[in-house]
Parts: C-alpha cells; sequence; structure tokens
C-alpha cells in the first residue's frame, strides 16, 4: 500500500486552521481522558475532520479534536483521541495524525491511553510508564511506505525515549504521585482478551495490555519524535478480576482514577517552563 500523505499539505492546513500555534510538545489523551485539556487557557479546538483525510473518532471517550492554549505560560497541544485500527483505518491515518502533530512544531509526544493490568502488582487506578511494547497487533503503518524520505527501518530500542521516561519519574516523586513501570502488549481489539490469551501474554513479558498507541508510537518514531507513554490502569486484565470488562468500565474507572494523571500531566507541562527560564 503505498502512503498517500504530504508532510506539507498537513502543515499547511495546520497552520492555516491554528494560526501558526506552535508547541514543543503534544499530549495525546486517551479513553475518557480529554478532561485534562479543560486546564488550557487561551484554549482553541480544531475538530480532527477539518484535516483533509482524517476521520472523526467513532469511540465514545475519544472527542476527536486538535486542543491548543497553554498552561502555567507553556504552549501546549492536547489530541483528544486517536485513531485505532479497529476503527478499520489505514496507515494513512496514523500518518496524518503524526504529521499533524509535526505541523504544530512538537517534537516530543506525551501519549496516554486506558488499559488492563497483567500484573497482581499493578492495581486499578495506577499510572504504568512504558518501557517498551509487544505488538500484537501483527501490523505495521510503516508497511508501503515509500523510502524517499526517512527510513522505513527505524530502530525500536529507544522507542520510550529513556530521558523523556526520567523525566516523568522524576516528576512523579516530586509530586508524591506514584508512577509504576511496564511492557505493553498490544491487541487489535475491539474485543477484549481471553484469560487464556492474557496468560500467554504474562508468559511473553507483558504487564499492560491495551487496543492502541502502538501504530502511533511506531509512526512517531518514523518522524524522528521523541515518545513517552503513560498507561492508566483501568482494570485487571480478563481472567483476573471479578468484573466483567467493558468499554463502559473503562470509561467509568478512567473517570474515577483521572485525578493522579491530570496531576501528572500539569506537573509535566509545568516543569518545561522552568526548562525554559
Ligand atoms: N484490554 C484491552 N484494552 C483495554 C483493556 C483491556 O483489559 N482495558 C482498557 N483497554
Amino acid at each position: 500500500m503505498d502512503i498517500k500523505v504530504s508532510q506539507k499539505n498537513v502543515t499547511r492546513v495546520i497552520e492555516n486552521l491554528s494560526g501558526c500555534f506552535k508547541a514543543k510538545t503534544a499530549c495525546v489523551l486517551g479513553s475518557g481522558l480529554s478532561i485534562l485539556a479543560d486546564e488550557l487557557e487561551n484554549k482553541k479546538v480544531i475538530p480532527y475532520d477539518s484535516l483533509p483525510g482524517f476521520d472523526q473518532c467513532t469511540v465514545l471517550g475519544h472527542d476527536g479534536n486538535f486542543v491548543f492554549g497553554e498552561i502555567d505560560g507553556v504552549k501546549v497541544l492536547f489530541l483528544q483521541g486517536r485513531p485505532h485500527w479497529y476503527e478499520d483505518r489505514t496507515s494513512s491515518s496514523f500518518h496524518i495524525f503524526i504529521q499533524a502533530i509535526k505541523a504544530f512544531g512538537c517534537e516530543r509526544i506525551l501519549m496516554t491511553n486506558a488499559a488492563g493490568s497483567l500484573d497482581s502488582k499493578i492495581p486499578v487506578g495506577a499510572m504504568v510508564s512504558i518501557t517498551d511494547h509487544i505488538n500484537l497487533q501483527f501490523r505495521n503503518p510503516l508497511i508501503g511506505i515509500s523510502n524517499a524520505g526517512n527510513s522505513c527501518f527505524v530502530g525500536m530500542e529507544n522507542a520510550y525515549d529513556k530521558e523523556f521516561r526520567d523525566e516523568l519519574h522524576h516528576i512523579a516523586s516530586s509530586n508524591k504521585l506514584r508512577l509504576y513501570e511496564g511492557v505493553y502488549t498490544s491487541t487489535l481489539g475491539p474485543c477484549f482478551e481471553t484469560p487464556a490469551e492474557i496468560n500467554a501474554f504474562r508468559v511473553l513479558g507483558g504487564q499492560v495490555v491495551g487496543m492502541s498507541t502502538v501504530p502511533e508510537v511506531i509512526t512517531a518514531r518514523y518522524y524522528g519524535l521523541k515518545v513517552a507513554v503513560v498507561s492508566l490502569i483501568s482494570n485487571l486484565a480478563a481472567g483476573c478480576g471479578d468484573k466483567e470488562l467493558s468499554h463502559e468500565l473503562t470509561l467509568s474507572r478512567v473517570k474515577e482514577a483521572s485525578a493522579n494523571l491530570l496531576s501528572l500531566v500539569r506537573c509535566f507541562i509545568a516543569h518545561q517552563a522552568v526548562e525554559v527560564d
């Protein structure tokens, strides 16, 4: 498949729509986490479908907007929702998503998501900094990319940027927020996993499971952006808890537990002001 998206076109459209707003950091808000963007001052909103070729999100809890403004004087871009393979998206959706972030001038992305825990030491409500992933989606958004620009043979050793993760740990511990670490196993979805699959993922080395994030991480690395990911644990994975899994459960648990993630993101952005000074 040929990826027919051009950074130039995406940049032109985004600059027109945003009035050339630029920010160093983007923050992708996963299921039920759109409220984090309420923190912004001088806030502006652009729906995703204003960008030609980029569809609105179809998942409840993913509002589907670029939202930008300032927190403590620091310019930041929030993305309310992301594309997923299970919405029948093509690779182009992930390229347009990341190219739009680049068009806002961002050099790094803090991605958040809701996820299940496979590890008895990581409880519901915990925040987990993702150290690595196992791609059980068996798809790759770099397939079919023409080699005209960056190489499609992207190294993934530091996909979850070590310096960025260290900064998050520092910010979390200085603000008395507990940040766990774990490996993210990604499934295609949209159904949840079976207990047997979860047992297999644990043997493979996963601590966290979700249906998103990996295609954007791969695409962001292709474009040279630095990435860190924080998962908010909305449930114990299939077979590990007593609740039947559902998207409603994910959203309600995320709502209950989002205060800590909100604090972490706010402190992280405020910390950029200290770095700039
Ligand atoms: N599995 C997959 N995706 C998820 C889960 C889960 O248990 N929880 C939230 N997103």
